[in-house]
């Protein structure tokens, strides 16, 4: 019987289990029961990570993220929401439990399907979470447009986290092209963290021996540089923002340093994250 050939997106998604690993480390709802139903060993051995200590500035980065974007939905107000690359994000099992919700999780086929299956087991199945599986950087576009779970007449939240890292150029680009169709059929809004430059990309990289190593092992798993596919500097992402048709308004990370949980959790120092937090925003991308 012949098999599909795998998707050259598929090498991405073992890192979803890497952030999962590190954001248990949080207030988080639900992130201690998701990493309770990963493999923890697995984990530990693909990403080169010898002690959970390892993971500490990883942890206050996702946690940061997590929150700030949390921040940046609630000024939207909107009650219809699409998160793309989801993987093990529990945002849609918390927001979910708001009735007057529709959310939508999506990832590539094998992951959502597995979210699914590891959520159900968690809260049960929802009826106003749905999930899909969702190339978000395929040509032609798979976001949805004109179905049946969302509603024509609201508009939506798009949210994509810690997936632009991994992406070319190109992809980006056709990642930027789906979502503005999207956008142009509901209105709305797109809320990311991930539009980075090469400098805030490094300065985790080279922050210590464990970094490094974790980091080696990122690019060893996915065949894909953090560094390489980012930015040159902030000049260029509001430029690349622009050429594709979208304004943005942006938040720093910095702005929930007070908040992180996993610095007292992991013994850590928020001084000490300041500096990287600093380098880092969420991003509103709008149409112009
Ligand atoms: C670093 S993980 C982040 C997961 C999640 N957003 C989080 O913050 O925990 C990257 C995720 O991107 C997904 N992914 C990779 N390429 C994708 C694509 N082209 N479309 C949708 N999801 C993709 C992977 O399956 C994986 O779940």
């Amino acid at each position: 019987m012949m098999t599909a050939p795998p998707n050259q997106f598929d090498a991405i998604s073992p890192t979803a289990m890497l952030v999962t690993y590190a954001r248990q480390f949080s207030d988080i709802p639900f992130t201690t029961e998701l990493a309770q139903l990963i493999n923890i060993p697995e984990v530990f051995e693909q990403f080169a990570i010898e002690r959970q200590e390892d993971i500490l500035l990883l942890a206050a980065l996702f946690e940061a993220r997590y929150k700030a974007v949390d921040w940046a939905i609630a000024q939207s107000e909107s009650k219809q929401i699409v998160e793309l690359a989801s993987g093990f994000l529990p945002r849609g099992m918390v927001m979910s439990q708001n009735s007057d919700m529709t959310f939508v999780e999506s990832d590539l086929p094998a992951m959502i399907q597995l979210k699914q299956r590891l959520v159900a087991q968690i809260i049960g199945e929802p009826s106003n979470l749905y999930f899909k599986a969702i190339n978000a950087a395929s040509q032609p576009s798979q976001l949805p447009v004109g179905t049946d779970y969302l509603r024509e007449s609201e508009p939506i939240t798009l949210l994509c986290e810690g997936l632009l890292q991994y992406l070319t150029m190109s992809e980006k680009r056709q990642l930027f092209a789906n979502i503005r169709e999207m956008l142009k059929h509901y209105g709305g809004v797109w809320i990311t963290p991930d539009l980075a430059t090469k400098q805030s990309q490094l300065q985790i990289e080279e922050h210590s021996t464990p970094s490094q190593r974790l980091h080696q092992s990122i690019i060893n798993t996915t065949g894909r540089s953090l560094v390489d596919n980012s930015f040159n500097d902030r000049a260029e992402i509001k430029q690349f923002i622009s050429e594709q048709g979208f304004e943005v308004e942006e938040c720093s990370l910095l702005d929930v340093v007070d908040r992180l949980t996993c610095l007292e959790i992991l013994g850590g120092d928020s001084e000490n994250f300041d500096s990287v937090l600093g380098t880092r925003y969420v991003s509103m991308l709008t149409l112009k």
